[in-house]
């Protein structure tokens, strides 16, 4: 049996979504596919490696299968994955991977998973890779679009030309989410207040999403990006990407966690040191992929 997720961006209100403020986020077209099959131990393979159950190289997937095993027992089953997203960019290769091992289990032992079920335990592993999270990753993963997160409202997007530059720099979101939870502990009313006017930034970005308007976003991109990097959230290849944008006269922001991994911005973009690639948005949500 084999299933698939899609990765994700963050356009808008990364961190601050954490602590109850907005976030605009959109499904990708890269895909992370898992493929269950009868065998005799319990195997995972994936670009990480050839383990059996194992918390350190294989985090989300071992403790999906370990919540799973509390619906129906895993055993004796060769799970192999294999992805589209960059791993550790910010992409949402993560949820990803989880919600795919999720979908492909239900398959596997025919246990009837709907998305809001799969959307549950899946946000269950992330809390416990985690630590703490807001569930955007695995609800977009699971349920694919594009939404403003917590009210789960639908956005219709205009169609939007995205460019991601990966620094090549893994972005590790247990991290980076422990930083501005320190930071927030010793500078709470400053933190707040950044909280409050990234929120105010996504919810503006709404209406230029639906208008397509660039120019709005591009200027709503370098004012969030700014507030990421005066929360700690950025280094020093997104910044030398983000000041290579402006040297031609676009902006740029740093999409999911920071302190590595990718950036954002708008048009059609080629910088000879990084890995850029084109995205488009609103894909498909968790699927069987029919062999
Ligand atoms: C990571 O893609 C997004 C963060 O806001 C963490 C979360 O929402 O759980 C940094």
């Amino acid at each position: 049996m084999i299933a698939s997720a899609p990765g994700k961006v963050i356009l808008f209100g990364e961190h601050a979504v954490v602590y109850g403020r907005h976030a605009l986020v959109s499904a990708i077209n890269l895909r992370c596919y898992a493929k269950v099959e009868r065998h005799r131990g319990l195997i995972i393979e994936s670009p990480m490696g050839k383990t059996g159950l194992d918390f350190k190289v294989h985090p989300y997937v071992s403790w999906a299968v370990k919540r799973f095993s509390e619906i129906k027992e895993v055993k004796d089953v060769y799970i192999k994955i294999w992805s589209e997203i960059p791993i550790a960019s910010g992409l949402g290769s993560s949820s990803a991977v989880t919600v795919a091992v999720l979908k492909a289990l239900s398959l596997f032992y025919d246990v009837d998973l709907d998305r809001e079920d799969v959307f549950e335990i899946a946000r269950r592993v992330e809390l416990d890779v985690q630590g703490l999270g807001s569930g955007t990753d695995p609800f977009v993963s699971t349920f694919g679009g594009t939404w403003l997160i917590p009210e789960r409202r639908r956005i219709n997007v205009k169609d939007l030309d995205l460019t991601v530059v990966d620094t090549g720099r893994p972005s590790i979101t247990s991290e980076m989410v422990k930083r501005v939870a320190d930071l927030r502990e010793k500078y709470g009313d400053v933190v707040e207040k950044i909280f409050d006017t990234i929120d105010s930034i996504t919810l503006s970005g709404i209406k230029h999403l639906e208008r397509g308007d660039e120019g709005g976003l591009s200027f709503l991109f370098r004012t969030n990006h700014l507030l990421l990097k005066a929360l700690g959230v950025s280094c020093r290849e997104i910044d030398e990407v983000v000041e290579e944008l402006e040297r031609r006269g676009k902006f740029g922001k740093l999409t999911g966690a920071g302190g590595g991994g990718s950036v954002i911005t708008i048009g059609d973009v080629d910088l000879n040191k990084y890995k850029c690639f084109r995205v488009s948005l609103n894909a498909e949500g968790v699927r069987e992929e029919k062999v």
